[in-house]
């Protein structure tokens, strides 16, 4: 009895000591393969900083950097790629094979779906590769109204309507106002307090501005293009004339002005002063000389779009089409 007792004694014991162990190892087991996790990422990430990759603080940077030079990428490419692309670029250049991307890096608007075609155009075009890229994104290596994109927030006074953004054909600004003394020329609300200031500011200097074609809902539009196409080709009319759900002036925000002397146009003096003036009251001349590549129409000097002061100032400032400053700076690439 006595020796049986002791034998149970040991087995438990042996079970209590086997059991501790187990724990034990359990817990040492957890330890060391975390402990080894944390090697293998610092050794991971070692060999890239060996390589010469500046390690980026993102979760799946190791496994992305990794991916590149297998791709063909080099170190500095790699650092290149993280410092100057955009989130959606870095995940196009991981789907697809390598791409030399030297001509891109500080280019803003770059979109890598679009490479080719940037490619094509600069060829073709013997041009620089900003302007390519800035141009190719407004599809002008295209003919105009091959690619159409309805616009998806018309109220913003920002929008951008041009051959290839079009406005909703049911499309009503809801805040319309009558200009003082104009009762039937209505524009957006946020444009009619700058519009005063403008046309007081104007007439300060002895110029005297006169709007006459404001707001046009797209059926009046659509009326107007078809009554030009009686007289025109319809490539000279799209020279001239908005096809319906392209007109700036749907938005409202657009306004054809002219001097108090002339019937549907400004004096070259008025221009003058309205090139050099109506930034300040958030007003542009939308349709300049020598853009007609870019936006698609001839000078129109009587033909002034308010885009706010700040964004008019800058587009002053840098002397390019609206066209261009929206893909420029207002545009998530
Ligand atoms: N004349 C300008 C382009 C328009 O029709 O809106
Ligand atoms: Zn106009």
């Amino acid at each position: 009895m006595k020796k049986d007792k002791k034998i149970l004694i040991i087995l438990l014991s042996i079970f209590l000591i086997l059991c501790v162990a187990g724990v034990t190892l359990h817990f040492t087991k957890d330890l060391f393969f975390s402990e080894k996790n944390i090697e293998t990422a610092k050794t991971e990430s070692q060999l890239l900083e060996e390589k010469g990759v500046v390690l980026v603080n993102r979760e799946t940077f190791i496994k992305e950097a990794n991916s590149l030079l297998e791709k063909g990428y080099s170190s500095e490419e790699i650092n290149n790629i993280y410092e100057y692309m955009s989130e959606k670029n870095i995940q196009s250049i991981l789907a697809n094979e390598y791409v030399d991307l030297k001509d891109f890096y500080q280019i803003s608007n770059f979109d890598f779906s679009k490479i080719d075609r940037y490619k094509a155009y600069q060829t073709l075009e013997n041009i620089e590769m900003k302007d390519a890229v800035t141009w190719v994104n407004l599809n002008l290596d295209e003919p105009f109204y091959q690619t159409v994109e309805t616009i998806e927030d018309p109220d913003a006074i920002t929008v951008l309507v041009n051959k290839s953004h079009a406005l909703p054909s049911d499309y009503v600004p809801d805040d319309l106002v009558a200009i003082p003394n104009y009762p039937s020329l209505k524009i957006k609300d946020d444009a009619a307090q700058d519009f005063e200031n403008l046309l007081a500011a104007a007439k300060l200097d002895n110029v005297y501005i006169i709007p006459y074609s404001t707001y046009r809902s797209y059926d009046y539009q659509e009326r107007l293009y078809n009554g030009y196409l009686q007289d025109d080709p319809v490539e000279v009319v799209d020279t001239y004339s908005a096809r319906p759900g392209h007109s700036e002036h749907q938005t409202g925000l657009a306004l054809d002005v002219r001097s108090s002397t002339h019937w549907s146009n400004l004096t070259d003096s008025d221009y003058e002063w309205m090139l050099n003036n109506s930034y300040k009251y958030g007003f542009i001349v939308r349709y300049p000389k020598d853009n007609s590549t870019i936006t698609g129409y001839k000078e129109e000097p009587w033909h002034i779009r308010y885009i706010g002061i700040e964004h008019a100032t800058k587009v002053h400032e840098l002397g390019i089409t609206y066209d261009e400053y929206y893909d420029l700076y207002l545009t998530e690439h």
